[in-house]
């Protein structure tokens, strides 16, 4: 039998939403062994909660109080969607009140919230506790994680993984909190993107030893949407040069989140390059993927349609496209799974462990931006 986990929402916002959107047609799924239920939302906005009103009947607690929702005894567990400054404050409340955490990225807005959150989570190992990042959930992700793991790959050459957006490339568009350093963190662009380049690098068990990064800041104020200018206090660009050493292999990885990558909407990619196979996947050409196989003949790359292959099974017909909507269903297919006792289907979401390893990324990667300089990444205690 289905098991049902009941879900509260802090946060309201774009990706609260989202996952109202997945919970409502979780019939799409054919094979699942829990299904979530949306009973109490929270948000600063009343107008974002009168939308779940309206749209998730099932919800039967609105409050503007996060603590008033965390003293729910029907809900089971959170999702959490807010700022990146309330990271540390909401996730270790929700911690301490016994709630199951689906956390947004990039999970603490700078490593001390991180560590903070880490530490709480440490006396709370029976919660099940995860990080978003849903593109590694699209089938052609899936297929370069899947070949790069085989371990048929062959030496590797280099690794490129990034995320590009193109909005702010537009002057005019009014600024928000996450071009806000107060708010969105010192890491900016990489805070936003980061966790979405690393999450499948570090499954592999690959950590950049160190690294140099390019920091970018190219647009200083943006319209308030009063009428007025503000500061616009983000990095907009990273570029993240770094040596992974791992599994007796030595190799580049390059790192890229842009928020100013002309004509780039909304572009995850991946290239693993091997001395055997290479492999790449864009969501660019969302239902593909290409790779190639070298054994000292000829060198041609193959592409394959892969359509609606998805980790956990659809009424989708096979050959039909797979997009971003799926993959945030796919995402929170795995994370019930796992709040029901299962494995994910064998690719979890990321987990707090990736999430703090990520930090330790990001932050030397703000160190070596700021300083110009190559950085050892510390992944006990921070960047050195
Ligand atoms: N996984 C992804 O692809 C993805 C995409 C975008 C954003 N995010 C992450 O999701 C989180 C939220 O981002 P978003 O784009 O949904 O932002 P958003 O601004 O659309 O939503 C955030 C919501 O939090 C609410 N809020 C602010 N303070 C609050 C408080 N004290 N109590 C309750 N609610 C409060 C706001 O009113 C807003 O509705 C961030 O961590 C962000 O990095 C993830």
């Amino acid at each position: 039998m289905t098991k049902v986990f009941r879900f509260g929402v802090i946060g309201c916002g774009l990706m609260g939403r989202e996952f109202a959107s997945a919970a409502a047609r979780w019939l799409h799924l054919s094979d699942t062994r829990a299904r979530p239920e949306i009973v109490a939302v929270c948000d600063t906005n009343p107008a974002l909660m009168d939308w779940f009103r309206t749209h998730v009947p099932s919800v039967a607690q609105a409050t503007t109080d996060y603590r008033e929702l965390l003293a729910n005894p029907d809900v089971d567990a959170i999702y959490c969607a807010v700022p990146h400054v309330l990271h540390a404050e909401f996730y270790t409340a929700i911690l301490k009140a016994g709630k199951h955490l689906f956390g947004e990225k990039p999970f603490g807005m700078d490593l001390a919230q991180n560590r903070e959150i880490s530490a709480v989570l440490a006396d709370h190992p029976h919660l099940v506790v995860r990080c978003s990042s849903e593109i590694p959930y699209f089938p052609g992700a899936q297929k370069v994680f899947d070949l790069a793991r085989s371990g048929e790959m062959g030496e590797i050459i280099e690794v490129e993984a990034g995320f590009l957006h193109s909005s702010d490339l537009d002057r005019n568009k009014p600024i928000n909190w996450k071009r806000m350093e107060p708010i969105n963190g010192a890491y900016g662009c990489m805070g936003d993107l980061g966790m979405h380049v690393l999450h499948v690098p570090l499954r592999l068990g690959w950590r950049p030893q160190s690294l140099h990064a390019q920091l970018v800041k190219r647009v200083p104020e943006r319209p308030d949407g009063k009428g007025g200018m503000a500061p616009c206090t983000t990095w907009d660009n990273a570029t993240i040069s770094s040596r992974v050493s791992a599994g007796g292999q030595d190799f580049p990885m390059v790192l890229k989140t842009w928020r100013i990558a002309p004509g780039e909407s909304n572009t995850w990619y991946l290239r693993i390059l091997g001395m055997q196979k290479s492999a790449f996947f864009t969501t660019k050409s969302p239902r593909q993927w290409q790779w190639m196989d070298y054994t000292g003949g000829i060198q041609a790359w193959q592409t394959e349609d892969l359509g609606y292959g998805s980790l956990f099974p659809a009424i989708t017909g096979k050959i039909f496209e797979f997009g971003f909507a799926d993959a945030i269903q796919q995402m929170w297919a795995a994370y019930l799974d796992e709040l029901a006792g299962g494995n994910a289907n064998g690719f979890h979401c990321a987990t707090p462990e990736e999430a703090a390893a990520h930090h330790a990324v990001l932050t030397a990667a703000l160190q070596s931006g700021r300083e110009n300089r190559v950085v050892t990444v510390d992944y006990a205690g921070g960047a050195v």
